[in-house]
């Protein structure tokens, strides 16, 4: 279970890139030093880079000549995929988050080593693994990064559940002591975003005003988010392939309320089935999201 010590390693200095949402933030490299840091969480939301982050520090910590040799352990709650890093020399036991056997294991390990590294760390007088490798001439003492993506559901399954919850303390004594023994955790949790829901009424009274621009820029903002816009108007300005309509249109997902049937592919590419008009009382229409068609009647708010 133990991984191999990485011999000659350079480097300990992960960049943590910004995701491909880099719009949104400052791209800034930051450092993250385990001696002075001690831990580091990684914070966003759906699909920012997380898992890429944690996966891009363990790559790092293999390769580093700063921090000394290192050597990885994971746990995967978020199917971030972290296992993939298994094979890396300096990567030890990944588990998944329903593999108890293995992670009790790991926390048997993690509580040995809390324990061990206490008393020898206390005798030599080190007050970090780089004193301790120096001060009891052990340069290749393993300093041990704890992986963990998903944390939210780790500590759902993990901190008050009978059985378990005494090895979430053994994870509450890393966050305590562990910096100091050089046992590091880095984990990444969900930013939850309040969701938000967009209206714009009668979008062809934007087009070619003021607002035309930012609303396509917001547009497409919010199609690369999990936020909601609607917007409404005649189907016949819906035939405008302005970029107003186009960025709308380009979702091919709307209500298309007493269409004909050649609409589906002008304004959602998506084919209708043959409509017969006089089905299509007021309310009556054909939704359209994925590829797929459904009729739908609206019901009359009173
Ligand atoms: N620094 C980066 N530069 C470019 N692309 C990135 C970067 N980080 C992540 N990505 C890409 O963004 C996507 C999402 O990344 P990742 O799976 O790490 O996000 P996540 O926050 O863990 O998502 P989830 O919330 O679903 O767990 C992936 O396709 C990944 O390749
Ligand atoms: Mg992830």
């Amino acid at each position: 279970m133990h991984p191999g010590a990485h011999r000659d390693p350079n480097g300990c200095c992960p960049r943590a890139g910004p995701g491909r949402r880099a719009h949104r933030a400052k791209k800034r490299p930051v450092c993250f030093l385990p001696d002075v840091d001690g831990h580091i969480g990684i914070y966003g939301t759906g699909g920012s880079g997380k898992s890429v982050a944690l996966r891009t520090l363990a790559i790092a910590a293999g390769r580093t000549s700063a921090g000394g040799p290192v050597a990885v352990y994971g746990l995967d709650f978020a199917a971030g995929s972290p296992r993939m890093l298994e094979p890396l020399p300096h990567v030890g036991s990944i588990g998944g988050g329903d593999d108890i056997e293995r992670i009790i294991r790991l926390f048997r390990l993690l509580k040995a080593e809390l324990e061990a590294r206490g008393n020898r760390f206390a005798e030599a007088t080190a007050s970090t693994i780089a004193e301790y490798r120096a001060l009891a001439n052990r340069p290749n003492e393993l300093r041990i990064l704890l992986l963990i993506d998903g944390f939210a559901a780790f500590r759902e399954d993990w901190e008050v559940a009978s059985g378990r919850s005494n090895w979430y303390d053994v994870f509450r004594s890393i966050l305590a002591d562990g910096r100091q023994l050089g046992i590091h955790v880095t984990f990444a949790a969900d930013l939850a975003s309040p969701r938000m829901a967009l209206v714009v009424e009668n979008l062809a009274d934007f087009l070619q005003a003021p607002a035309d621009a930012a609303l396509v820029e917001l547009i497409k903002h919010v199609m690369r988010s999990n936020h909601f816009l609607v917007a409404d108007g005649e189907t016949a300005s819906w035939n405008s392939s302005w970029p107003l309509f186009a960025e709308m249109k380009n979702s091919r997902r709307g209500l298309l309320l007493q269409p004909d049937t050649i609409e589906g592919d002008i304004l959602l590419k998506t084919p209708l089935p043959r409509l017969d008009r006089a089905e299509f009382p007021p309310g009556r229409g054909m939704m359209v999201a994925g590829g797929k068609v459904l009729r739908v009647q609206l019901p009359l708010v009173e």
